[in-house]
């Protein structure tokens, strides 16, 4: 993580600080403190970071889908962008936050099959950490930049199948 987050532009790393800094903060005072319950804090959190996360996933599909030329320090950017938000992801699926529909999309079992879960997030993490690598290493649209990007891709997939009401 510490290398994503000193690569990661200091705005972003700003913003997101802010986004879960403002709940973590307010859930200290959560008995007097009006306003949402920290559960409902988290589901927002995690929310506006997977918002995040495909905005900043998608112009890597398109490079790879050709839509998009390979710029290598636009490349850089976004994984690292998404590298860093993924790990963010580990704060905001807590207990409390398992509220159902309407709140969340989030199904119960993430927190009754909670190691499995986590190894998903784990996977999806080291992947979006590979495809850092890839990205600052290659200088095209290679094959070997499309697996990493595919690869993260399925994790998104895979984890919505089982873990995210449609
Ligand atoms: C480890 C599981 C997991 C992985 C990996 C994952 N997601 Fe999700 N995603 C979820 C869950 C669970 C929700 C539902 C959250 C909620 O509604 O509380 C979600 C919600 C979303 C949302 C909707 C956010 C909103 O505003 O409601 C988007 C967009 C999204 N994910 C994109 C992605 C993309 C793109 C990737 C891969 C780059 C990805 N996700 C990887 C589990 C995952």
């Amino acid at each position: 993580m510490s290398h994503s987050f000193f690569t990661a532009p200091r705005a972003l790393v700003v913003s997101a600080a802010l986004l879960l800094g403002a709940g973590f903060a307010l859930s200290a005072n959560a008995q007097s403190a009006p306003g949402p319950s920290p559960a409902r804090q988290a589901v927002e959190a995690r929310k506006a970071v997977f918002t995040l996360i495909a905005n900043n996933f998608r112009p890597l599909g398109e490079v790879v889908k050709g839509n998009a030329q390979f710029d290598p320090a636009e490349v850089q950017k976004r994984a690292a962008r998404v590298v860093f938000l993924a790990g963010l992801l580990d704060e905001t699926f807590p207990d409390a936050s398992n509220l159902g529909e309407p709140d969340s999309k989030a199904k119960p079992e993430i927190w009754s099959d909670r190691a499995e879960f986590d190894k998903k997030l784990k996977d999806f993490q080291s992947h979006a950490a590979a495809l850092v690598k890839v990205g600052a290493t290659e200088a095209s649209a290679t094959d070997g930049f499309k697996a990493a990007v595919a690869t993260v891709g399925q994790d998104c997939k895979g984890c919505h199948e089982t873990y995210k009401i449609k």
